[in-house]
């Protein structure tokens, strides 16, 4: 891939952008800004250069339709008060903007374009459309990885019609999952959680023959636990997941990496109770298992200790009742106590425990936190992601 930090001369031209701007918007307020401050360095970086950017973006799933609700307006709102530059919304309908109408010289450092999704040609990876958005540029840049496991017009079928580069935001994210799927420093361990196995298993498999340890953990270790001959009580767990485990276990026996799941639980009569301890042979039928125990925290705290980079997507436990958060807090402050002595790499993915870890206020303490949810998972799989294929082409 080329990436755009390493090109110097991009004064007066039009960078066409791919963002991923996909952020929580409720009653016109955005409730969560993370994706937008990430992708500041990128907008920075290009404005500095005198670029003229030519923002596109999505939110939400309008499917084709222009639903105010889905508008990017919030977002332009708030890069224009973060970045301190004048940045406009172009509301008209862009399949009747010629070029010449708006792109030729425009005065705003930053153009955005309405969500793009509001085009059903976007998600058809329509090729006229998509040579139609290149038309307004005279260069290509993809800035969003959380978005490059989709085949749409904005991220595969543009870069047939422009030179195409990556962005700051995308490099820094494929370079830490380089590290934890090809260049990888061993010891390498990851803690998975989550509460089905069968939307894990094709991540399992995939790691398990680089990986040394696979900690299984949250609700999909419930299976785990009954399979091994234990009551689960009224604990939430998939069915029919016997074979996923026995694929499981004799791959990881096969690849020597060793498989772990809970040895001792936190339970509850019901989710926004205390806890009571247990060990694997005493839950009880009305009780469900919500976190991991103080044995299962030592066990993984010393897996951890002893690797040099770590992987970490799904919580532990029910974190939104604090009871049960203790098991996702060990996890975090200790590989936080190993990167702070720089003797680990850490990335870290996944929804839920990305919120964990920006209510603890830890997101500094990775090395690496992705924002990307499908885009992530689908990569852990070991699938290619379109948008980085095209990039490559
Ligand atoms: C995401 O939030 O993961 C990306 O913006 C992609 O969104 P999508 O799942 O609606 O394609």
């Amino acid at each position: 891939m080329r990436s755009i930090k390493n090109e110097t001369n991009l004064g007066g031209k039009k960078i066409l952008l791919r963002l991923d701007l996909n952020v929580p918007i409720v009653k016109g307020k955005i409730s969560d800004t993370t994706r937008i401050d990430k992708i500041l360095p990128t907008l920075k970086f290009l404005n500095k250069q005198k670029a003229k950017i030519i923002i596109l973006s999505h939110v939400g799933r309008p499917r084709g339709k222009a639903l105010n609700e889905l508008s990017l307006k919030p977002i332009c709102e708030n890069l224009k008060e973060q970045l301190g530059l004048n940045v406009k919304l172009i509301t008209q309908n862009i399949n009747e903007v010629k070029n010449k109408d708006f792109f030729d010289n425009f005065d705003e450092e930053i153009l955005m374009l309405e969500n793009i999704r509001f085009y059903e040609e976007e998600e058809k990876n329509d090729n006229k459309f998509a040579k139609h958005l290149a038309s307004f540029g005279d260069i290509y840049v993809n800035d969003a990885f959380s978005c490059s496991h989709r085949s749409h017009a904005s991220i595969v079928e543009i870069s047939k019609f422009l030179p195409s580069f990556s962005g700051l935001q995308i490099d820094s994210e494929i370079d830490a999952l380089t590290k934890i799927t090809s260049k990888i420093t061993k010891p390498i361990s990851c803690i998975i959680g989550g509460s089905k196995i069968s939307t894990k298993i094709d991540i399992i498999k995939n790691l398990i023959p680089k990986f040394d340890n696979i900690i299984i953990v949250g609700a999909m270790a419930n299976n785990f636990i009954e399979y091994f001959g234990h009551n689960i009580g009224k604990s939430i767990k998939e069915e029919n997941c016997d074979l996923i485990i026995e694929q499981i276990i004799s791959l990881s026996k096969k690849e020597k990496c060793e498989i772990s799941f809970p040895e001792d639980v936190l339970v509850s009569k019901d989710l926004n109770g205390s806890y009571k301890k247990r060990k694997l042979n005493e839950i009880l039928n009305d009780e469900m298992i919500l976190d991991i125990g103080p044995r299962t925290i030592d066990k993984i705290t010393n897996i951890i200790d002893s690797s040099k980079t770590i992987l970490w997507n799904g919580p532990a436990g029910y974190f939104e009742n604090p009871n049960f958060a203790n098991g996702s807090i060990e996890i975090a402050k200790t590989i936080i106590k190993n990167n702070k002595l720089n003797k680990i790499f850490s990335v870290v993915g996944g929804g839920d425990t990305v919120s964990l870890l920006n209510s603890m206020k830890a997101v500094d303490g990775f090395n690496f936190v992705s924002t990307a949810g499908g885009a992530f998972l689908e990569y852990l799989e070991g699938k290619k992601l379109p948008g980085i294929t095209a990039l490559n082409q």
